[in-house]
């Protein structure tokens, strides 16, 4: 049973640091933003604070969780660092990037939040906010996308609102997010493997491996697939309403999501919202959870997707896309 809470809101600054810390004392849920999306915050170590978390999101138990810290020396100290992640965490933290490492021998996180494995989720991102919140707490924090499961990521605090009032203790408010869809996850194998692209361009992290990251056999995200990242279902992102990809054209009724130069029949469409008319790939990552759901609310009969280059962040842009239009009946 889910209990209804008061979910306070409070504007970014340290009487929201200083709450924020201590509802995360408490075994409370706190969802602040990040540089990539907001998250839901819970104690790491505390196994029924974390079991909160899936219970506030609804979302399935095995789904493990990322683990947040402030700093590498608080990293090392529940995950297993070798030579590769090493150089990567110097190089590219704080900032959207996670690494799966295996678990420090006295790893003080929660079974429940790694859901079982003997690895470990970890990230210290860049937004001094979420940064503030850590320092203050001094443990790890795991944070999921502050969303109910199967939605699309939150990148405003009115978006968590929508999902998770009456669910969780706090929301703080830090306004519109930067990067806008989720850290880029990296397996540090014997091979660094993408498990999930996302806000840190691929090319960034081949460039400081001096290697190219090798792909998952099977779709690490997929429901069938071998779990490397076994919580990321393939219809995580949908929306309600249908998403047509790839979209020329566009029939009545359609909403569309355009990206650059619109497709020539728009005024046929119900609805527009152009994810970049420059045709910049950071200015669409940052929008585009946010006109999903703006676009979600027009019961459109569906949402045309233009087209959009998969370089840099559009391997994100385009992997939460097909997710969002895979059928959820
Ligand atoms: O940008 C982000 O990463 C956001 C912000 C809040 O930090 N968080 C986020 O968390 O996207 P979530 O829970 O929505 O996605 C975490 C992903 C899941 O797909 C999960 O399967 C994967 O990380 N994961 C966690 N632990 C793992 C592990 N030990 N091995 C492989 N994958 C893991
Ligand atoms: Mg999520």
């Amino acid at each position: 049973m889910t209990v209804a809470l008061n979910t306070l809101i409070l504007p970014a600054g340290e009487d929201a640091v200083a709450e924020a810390a201590r509802a995360l004392r408490a075994g409370g849920l706190v969802a602040f933003p990040t540089e990539t999306v907001y998250g839901l915050g819970a104690d790491a170590t505390n196994a029924r604070a974390v079991a909160r978390i899936y219970q506030a999101k609804g979302r399935p138990a095995f789904n493990p969780l990322i683990s947040h810290v402030a700093e590498l020396r608080a990293a090392q100290r529940i995950g297993r660092f070798d030579d590769t992640a090493l150089t990567l965490a110097h190089a590219l933290w704080p900032g959207p990037l996670t690494l799966v490492l295996p678990k420090s021998r006295d790893c003080a996180v929660a079974e429940l939040a790694t859901a079982g494995l003997d690895t470990i989720a970890i990230r210290i991102p860049s937004h001094p906010l979420a940064r503030a919140i850590l320092a203050a707490f001094g443990k790890p924090v795991v944070a999921p996308s502050a969303n109910m499961s199967g939605h699309v990521s939150p990148t405003t605090a009115a978006h968590v609102r929508a999902d998770l009032d009456g669910r969780i203790d706090l929301i703080v408010d830090g306004g519109p997010v930067d990067v806008g869809v989720e850290s880029t996850i990296v397996g540090c194998f014997e091979t660094p493997m993408l498990l999930r692209p996302g806000g840190l361009p691929r090319e960034a992290i081949e460039r400081v491996l001096g290697r190219a990251l090798i792909e998952p056999l099977v779709d690490a995200e997929s429901d069938s697939a071998q779990p490397l990242a076994p919580g990321m279902l393939t219809s995580h992102y949908a929306p309600r309403t249908r998403v047509r990809l790839n979209a020329t054209s566009i029939a009545p009724g359609e909403a569309l999501l355009a990206f650059g130069a619109p497709v020539a029949d728009t005024e046929s469409a119900s609805f527009v919202m152009n994810l970049s008319a420059q045709g910049d790939l950071s200015e669409a990552a940052a929008n585009l959870f946010g006109y999903l759901r703006a676009l979600d609310a027009k019961e459109a009969t569906a949402i045309a997707v233009m087209p959009i280059p998969n370089h840099g962040l559009g391997e994100a842009i385009n992997d939460r896309l097909r997710r969002a239009a895979v059928g959820r009946e």
